[in-house]
């Protein structure tokens, strides 16, 4: 791609000015976008104009810019997670419909888990987990299914820290994350009460791909204090569901 004076490429521009919508932040003038993507206003027009065109970002009546459905239809229609999100997402009804709290669907992205599908009923409890959100690998049940099964290089990436606490139970201390993962790998599951909000425990356990490899970690968010066995079984058996359909090897 060609450069600009300033030695970026128009890929990582184009990267940064998508970067800068966020969960929260969903509309934003064109000014805003390129101060926040860190490009002359000049620039930050040109580029946000030419997406525009292209549908990949929409103005409104009032000329603020969101993200184009476009962009959405070119980034799901021939992914990955859709498939697996499709594969997993009947499983993933019965045990919400079962345990009657969130229910969710995890991947290994970058070094972080990100959620691809969140269930969730009227009375569940807290879950800072958001569809297309991220959550640390140390610090999440999913997170800890992910990179019990990574490869070596990975998970020695992830113990060489920095381990950020989110909460006074966040596994901080590698040598305990190190214990913690290969009892993950001995039992097949992780449980993470409190690792990333007090008041909850997370459950997970992993699901296997054609290839032999764990692709994704399914998980629930039980309320703090609430017994994990009965939701751990429902966990299993949707995975085996999962896998099925995937035509997973285990
Ligand atoms: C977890 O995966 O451990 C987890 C995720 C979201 C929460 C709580 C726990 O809100």
């Amino acid at each position: 791609m060609a450069n600009s004076p300033s030695g970026d490429s128009v890929t990582d521009r184009l990267i940064r000015v998508l970067e800068t919508f966020t969960a929260t932040r969903t509309v934003q003038t064109a000014a805003e976008i390129g101060r926040r993507a860190d490009l002359p206003p000049s620039t930050a027009h040109r580029v946000v104009g030419e997406l525009v065109d292209a549908g990949l970002l929409e103005r409104d009546e009032d000329r603020r810019i969101r993200v184009g459905m476009r962009l959405w239809e070119l980034a799901t229609r021939s992914s990955h997670a859709l498939r697996l999100r499709q594969a997993a997402l009947p499983a993933m009804e019965v045990v919400q419909s079962r345990v009657r709290e969130h229910t969710q669907l995890a991947i290994l992205e970058q070094d972080e888990a990100l959620f691809l599908e969140r269930l969730s009923g009227p009375g569940s409890g807290s879950n800072v987990a958001r569809i297309a959100g991220r959550l640390p690998l140390h610090a999440s049940s999913s997170g800890l299914v992910l990179l019990a099964y990574a490869d070596r290089a990975l998970q020695e990436r992830i113990l060489a820290g920095p381990l950020a606490p989110t909460t006074r139970e966040t596994i901080t201390d590698p040598a305990v994350l190190r214990r913690k993962l290969a009892e993950v790998r001995a039992v097949g599951h992780a449980v993470a009460p409190g690792f990333i909000e007090a008041v909850s425990t997370g459950v997970a356990v992993p699901v296997h791909d054609e290839t032999g490899g764990v692709t994704a970690a399914l998980s629930v968010v039980l309320p703090r204090d609430e017994p994990a066995d009965a939701a751990l079984r429902e966990l299993l058996a949707a995975a085996r569901d999962i896998e099925r359909t995937l035509g997973a090897r285990r």
